[in-house]
C-alpha cells in the first residue's frame, strides 16, 4: 500500500486526478468505479478541467459506481445518480451507455444486485476503484461489521453515517435507512483503488486502515491485503500516523 500525503485538500485532489487520467490515456477503454461524497468533488472538478482544457478523452470508458440509496429515485438531487451527473458526467464526454449506477428503485434488489456483479465482470473487471472512507471506516456503504468478502447487496445503514448524511435532507425521516452497495469483496476484485481522505476529521480512519489490525468491524482495513492499494490524502487526514517515514511518499 502507497500512502501518498499532500499538504492540503486541492493538492491532494490534483494528484488524484492525475492517477485516473494516466490510466485514462494509457486505457481508454478502462473500467473505472466511482464514489460519490465530499471529498473527491475535488478530483472531478479537475478531470473536468483536464477533459476541457487537455481534451482527456472519457468517450470509452466504462464507469461503476459504488453505491446508491434505495428508495431514492435518480432525478432525487440527493441520489447518486444526481450527484455523478451534476458533478461529473454532464461535464465530460462519458456515453451514458456506460456509465453504470445502482438502482435505488429496484423491483428486486437482489436480482439487480446479481446482475450489476455480472455487468462488473463481464466488463472485464474494474481497472480503478476510487474510494472515499466513512469516519467510521466504512468503504462504500460497507458499514463496521460488514463481511469483508461480501458482494453488492443491499446494507442497512449505520447510525453514526444516517447522522452523517441527515444535513443534506429537510427531515430526519427522508434520510435512507437502506442503500445498495458493492460488497468489500467486489471492491477488492479492482485492479487498483486509490482511496481519498481529506481533514482531520478523517485522521482517525486513515490511522485505522493504515496501521490497525485487520478486522470486519473497520472494513477499510481490507485495503491493506490489496495488491495496488493508494491512499492519497492532506496533511490533516495523515495527521495520526505514527510511521511517517520515506515508505509514504509525498
Ligand atoms: P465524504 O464521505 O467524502 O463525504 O467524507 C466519504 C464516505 O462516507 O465514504
Amino acid at each position: 500500500m502507497l500512502v501518498v500525503v499532500k499538504s492540503d485538500y486541492d493538492d491532494m485532489s490534483r494528484t488524484a486526478a492525475q492517477i485516473v487520467s494516466e490510466l485514462v490515456r494509457k486505457k481508454p477503454d478502462c473500467v473505472i468505479g466511482f464514489a460519490t461524497g465530499s471529498t473527491p468533488l475535488g478530483t472531478y472538478k479537475e478531470l473536468i478541467r483536464l477533459h476541457r482544457e487537455e481534451g482527456l478523452d472519457f468517450s470509452k470508458v466504462t464507469t461503476f459506481n459504488l453505491d446508491e440509496y434505495v428508495g431514492l429515485p435518480p432525478s432525487h438531487p440527493q441520489s447518486y445518480h444526481y450527484f455523478m451527473w451534476e458533478n461529473l458526467f454532464k461535464h465530460i464526454n462519458v456515453d451514458k451507455r456506460f456509465v453504470h449506477i445502482p438502482q435505488g428503485m429496484a423491483n428486486d434488489v437482489e436480482l439487480f444486485c446479481e446482475w450489476y456483479e455480472e455487468k462488473i465482470e463481464k466488463a472485464g473487471g474494474i481497472d480503478l476503484q476510487i474510494l472515499g472512507i466513512g469516519a467510521n471506516g466504512h468503504i462504500a456503504f460497507n458499514e463496521p461489521g460488514s463481511s469483508l468478502g461480501s458482494r453488492t447487496r443491499i446494507k442497512t445503514l449505520d447510525e453514526l453515517t444516517k447522522r452523517d448524511n441527515a444535513r443534506f435532507f429537510e427531515k430526519d425521516e427522508e434520510v435512507p435507512k437502506y442503500a445498495i452497495t458493492m460488497g468489500v469483496g467486489t471492491i477488492m476484485d479492482a485492479k487498483e483503488l486509490l482511496l481519498l481522505a481529506s481533514g482531520s476529521q478523517k485522521a482517525d480512519a486513515i490511522k485505522q486502515t493504515v496501521e490497525g489490525p485487520i478486522t470486519a468491524l473497520y472494513p477499510a482495513t481490507i485495503v491493506q491485503m490489496h495488491r495496488k492499494a493508494t491512499i492519497v490524502c492532506d496533511e490533516d487526514a495523515a495527521s495520526l500516523l505514527t510511521r511517517k517515514y520515506s515508505g509514504y511518499l509525498s
